[in-house]
């Protein structure tokens, strides 16, 4: 007989109870192992041109496009609010994309007005833009097509080249590529260090796997349908795959990324977990455009509460170990947690 189970007078004879340590809150905040803080996060954020009122995104309830003016705005609220960096993503007009993305490095592009007013609004703010082709490209890929429908790895790296300079050139503090192609981030590196930017940072999007979960995210920049999703699954990494992960976080490494980021996050927190223990390297993960979409939807069917599944689906990226987390929900978490 098994003396623990064995039940007395004196109740259950066991040597560890514990319940002890979750009796009252007070217990229960001494032995938290993750606390979720606003310098944790970071607000992606999305721009257009002109001077439109800010334009809701139907699949993303509460995200909206803005203009320049509004998002130097909403800069400052967030600055305010303790959390210290955005990442940037333009939303280009139709007119403006054809198959290669020229309008990427084009002065005129949206996005280089919208980094120098976040810059001059609030300078200590962290800027993060991300370097990719897809806002620009009419196809919606994050790189040039060639003849036979595949995305050629090299002239994408150097079209990239010339996006991260612009951007650094703007006043980007940090640039995030976001492409997978292979090479990019040695290549990147190079680039802004010949032009002097030696100072502007590389957040890799090192482990970047071809989602479904972007869909909201391709309605908010207008790259593809959720109808017909875009296969990007020549150069964004298998759902499969943990090992190949860890592969690309090394590459990244050897290549000069300052930090390293996994994407999307909620769905892939045994690769957080694989890549924490991998690399000394700041790990960032990504709450994707879909994974915020889940929760407004199921909260709004009454079926889940929405604040307390907002919140621990964050910690959970944290507890897998993740250093920061890019989430749409970073202001209003903020917010709550003050
Ligand atoms: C594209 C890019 C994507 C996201 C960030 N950068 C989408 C894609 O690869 O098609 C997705 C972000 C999100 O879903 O929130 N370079």
């Amino acid at each position: 007989m098994k003396i623990s189970a064995m039940a007395t007078n004196a109740g259950v004879d066991l040597v560890r109870r514990m319940r002890r340590n979750r009796t009252t809150p007070f217990i229960r905040s001494l032995v938290r192992e993750t606390v979720l803080r606003p310098e944790d996060l970071i607000q992606p954020l999305f721009v257009q041109a002109g001077d439109g009122a800010p334009e809701p995104i139907a699949s993303m309830p509460g995200v909206v496009r803005h203009n320049v003016a509004t998002l130097a705005e909403e800069c400052r609220k967030v600055a305010d609010l303790g959390i210290p960096a955005v990442a940037l993503f333009p939303r280009i007009d139709a007119t403006l994309k054809n198959p290669t993305g020229t309008h990427a490095t084009d002065s005129a592009n949206v996005l280089f007005a919208a980094i120098r007013a976040v810059k001059k609004a609030v300078p200590h703010l962290t800027l993060i833009v991300d370097v990719a082709l897809d806002p620009y490209t009419d196809h919606g890929h994050d790189g040039i097509l060639d003849g036979k429908g595949s995305i050629e790895n090299d002239s994408t790296v150097e079209a990239l080249c010339r996006l991260a300079v612009a951007q650094a050139e703007a006043g980007a503090d940090i640039v995030a590529p976001s492409d997978m192609m292979d090479g990019r981030v040695k290549a990147i590196r190079a680039a802004l260090d010949a032009a002097g930017h030696r100072g502007v940072g590389i957040l890799a999007y090192s482990a970047k796997y071809a989602s479904a979960f972007y869909g909201p995210f391709r309605d908010a920049v207008g790259s593809g349908k959720v109808s017909a999703p875009l296969d990007k699954r020549t150069y964004q990494m298998d759902p499969a795959n943990v090992r190949e992960a860890i592969l690309e976080v090394e590459l990244d490494e050897q290549e000069g990324a300052d930090m390293v980021m996994v994407k999307p996050a909620g769905p892939y927190l045994d690769v957080i977990r694989a890549i924490r223990e991998a690399t000394n390297l700041p790990l960032a993960a990504y709450q994707v455009s879909g994974e915020y979409a889940q929760i407004h939807a199921a909260a709004k069917l009454g079926w889940l509460d929405y604040a307390s599944t907002r919140d621990e689906a964050l910690l959970a990226i944290k507890r897998a170990g993740a250093d920061m987390i890019l989430t749409y929900f970073a202001t209003e978490v903020a917010e709550a947690l003050r």
